[in-house]
């Protein structure tokens, strides 16, 4: 596969449109418009339940501003499967076209900074970072798991991470850059998104 290219700016959006969002109507229509894949959909409204978990619990901030967390972790990958080699540039552009709030344009720009080259500033933009790969390795986990998420502790997990075999395809390096931004411990992040991403189907 091609590789991603990076986006070569640092600017997404423009400050008047500040609060501007898609209705979750609309972001979950433009989903299931961009992206057939039922995993990689799965994948995307975890992240969304728990950036917005995140925004609510422990940044404190308002229903209203913890929504453009959740948008942004809803769609963070929606041109992924549809522009693999254009992964980000497109779906940035087309909530650029949608007037989007640029807080939530910079969040999904700086998902992957090797990839992107876009570094994350705030806290939604390190969060998203923190939740992406690990996310998706706690689902694979819980896949060959009897019980699935029931049961599961930050100690199984860590321990996984530290089998390179097991799901290879996870940067174990992009996970402990991500941790390494943030004040709290891996094992604390772990047991968050298991406890926010368990229900959501
Ligand atoms: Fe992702």
């Amino acid at each position: 596969m091609t590789a991603i290219q990076p986006l070569n700016r640092t600017t997404f959006g423009h400050q008047e449109n500040i609060g501007n969002v898609l209705s979750e109507g609309e972001a979950l229509e433009l989903l299931d418009n961009w992206v057939k894949n039922e995993r990689l959909r799965l994948h995307m409204k975890q992240v969304a339940a728990a950036m917005k978990a995140w925004a609510l619990e422990r940044e404190k901030l308002s229903e209203k501003e913890a929504y453009k967390w959740w948008l942004a972790g809803l769609l963070h990958d929606a041109d992924w499967e549809k522009y693999p080699t254009e992964h980000c540039r497109m779906i940035i552009e087309e909530l650029e076209k949608r007037n989007i709030d640029p807080e939530v344009l910079h969040c999904i720009a700086s998902h992957g900074p090797r990839y992107f080259g876009v570094e994350p500033e705030t806290n939604m933009d390190k969060m998203i970072y923190a939740f992406d790969e690990l996310s998706g390795f706690i689902h694979a986990a819980s896949l060959i798991r009897p019980g699935g998420y029931e049961g599961m502790d930050a100690k199984s997990i860590l321990k996984k991470l530290k089998t390179p075999s097991f799901a290879s395809q996870v940067s174990r390096e992009d996970i402990h850059d991500a941790i390494g931004r943030i004040s709290t411990p891996l094992e604390d992040i772990i047991d968050f998104i298991v406890a926010k991403q368990k229900s959501v189907h």
